[in-house]
């Protein structure tokens, strides 16, 4: 074994995710996704993502642990999000966490969803490290961060209104598209002309801020009036367009931030980042530029429970102790606050 066995747990929206890490190894990473459950209301329904946790966590628990090939007494710790996310959810993870790890008599680290996508490429890659530039697009939020060193980190910018994947979301449902948005307008716009509408590009003066809330109403708006004048271009060109609206962004601002902080390593974390045209954009931006990509695999960018996991190894290394376990969630936790 090379490190210490955690079991890492992620129930901040609407996935539960489930893994053991040994040190930065993956030994197993389950996940029990509610999609379907959340896909006839058009979005995620706080309610029932919790009770669908409660229902999901304990077997979960038991398949990551079965598939890593150990026994719940060869945990070293337990690691669980803390924050942000829906309460009634982050509550379900918790609680279980807390006492799991009081009947093993292991600590237990709250953790930060988004230090758990801002860290989840070192299971991928041994030589991502800072300083670097991460780029955190996710449902809820959309980041950059200037990381002076793994804990130092300094927010650079964000979304002044919608995340990204929020703005993925939104407009997937108005296209009829369903839920969740981002992978369905992915694949649409596969077999699109992402140069066929010149959708705006929001906040150039701002080098390192986001806005996604005007390309919804210029999406709707442009929509609106082509179908009233009986002008509709195929929905994979309206897909690939504000795909690329919303990447072109996303890419340009996350080189305004490596350029002002001249790093040379760019992270990339959060389920947009598994955007598949969004990664094409960023490789071959930082290739023309020399600087070193670390987007880890699809799975590791959308929620799961390695990368809380992850987390706490790099507080165990440190010598840091476990929580408290009359501690509590923090639905409004903020990364660098
Ligand atoms: O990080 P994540 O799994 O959960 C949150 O912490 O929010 O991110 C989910 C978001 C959703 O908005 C989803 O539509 C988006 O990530 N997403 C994508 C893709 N896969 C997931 N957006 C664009 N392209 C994708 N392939
Ligand atoms: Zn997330």
């Amino acid at each position: 074994m090379s490190g210490p066995l955690v079991l890492g747990i992620e129930t901040s929206c609407d996935e539960t995710g489930i893994a053991v890490l040994d040190g930065m190894e993956i030994r197993s990473s389950v996940l029990a996704s509610q999609v379907e459950l959340h896909a006839r209301f058009g979005g995620v329904v706080p309610e029932v993502a919790a009770r669908a946790h409660v229902e999901a966590i304990r077997p979960l628990a038991h398949r990551a642990i079965t598939q890593a090939g150990i026994h719940p007494n060869d945990l070293d710790a337990v690691a669980v999000t803390k924050g942000p996310g829906l309460v009634g959810a982050l509550m379900v993870g918790y609680a279980f966490a807390k006492s799991l790890a009081y009947s093993l008599d292991v600590p237990m680290y709250g953790i930060d969803h988004m230090e758990g996508h801002l860290l989840a490429p070192r299971l991928s890659f041994a030589d991502y490290r800072p300083p670097a530039v991460v780029l955190l697009a996710s449902g809820g939020h959309s980041q950059l961060v200037h990381v002076r060193s793994w804990g130092s980190y300094e927010i650079l910018g964000g979304t002044i209104d919608d995340a990204a994947g929020e703005a993925f979301d939104k407009l997937a449902r108005f296209m009829g598209l369903g839920y969740p948005g981002g992978p369905a307008i992915d694949r649409d716009a596969r077999d699109g002309d992402p140069t066929s509408i010149e959708f705006p590009r929001a906040l150039k003066d701002r080098p390192h801020d986001f806005s996604f809330s005007g390309l919804k109403t210029s999406v709707v708006t442009w929509l609106e009036s082509a179908k009233a004048e009986g002008n509709l271009p195929p929905r994979a060109d309206v897909s690939a367009s504000l795909q690329e609206a919303i990447v072109d962004v996303l890419v340009e601002k996350t080189f305004n931030a490596v350029e002002a902080t001249g790093v040379e390593i760019i992270g990339g974390g959060g389920g947009v980042l598994a955007n598949t045209r969004l990664r094409e954009r960023l490789a071959e931006e930082a290739d023309r530029r020399g600087v070193g990509l670390f987007v880890p695999e699809p799975g590791l960018c959308t929620d799961n429970g390695a990368m809380i996991a992850s987390v706490a190894v790099d507080r165990m290394a440190a010598g840091a102790p476990g929580d408290d376990l009359i501690g509590d969630v923090d639905p409004g936790l903020r990364l660098g606050a």
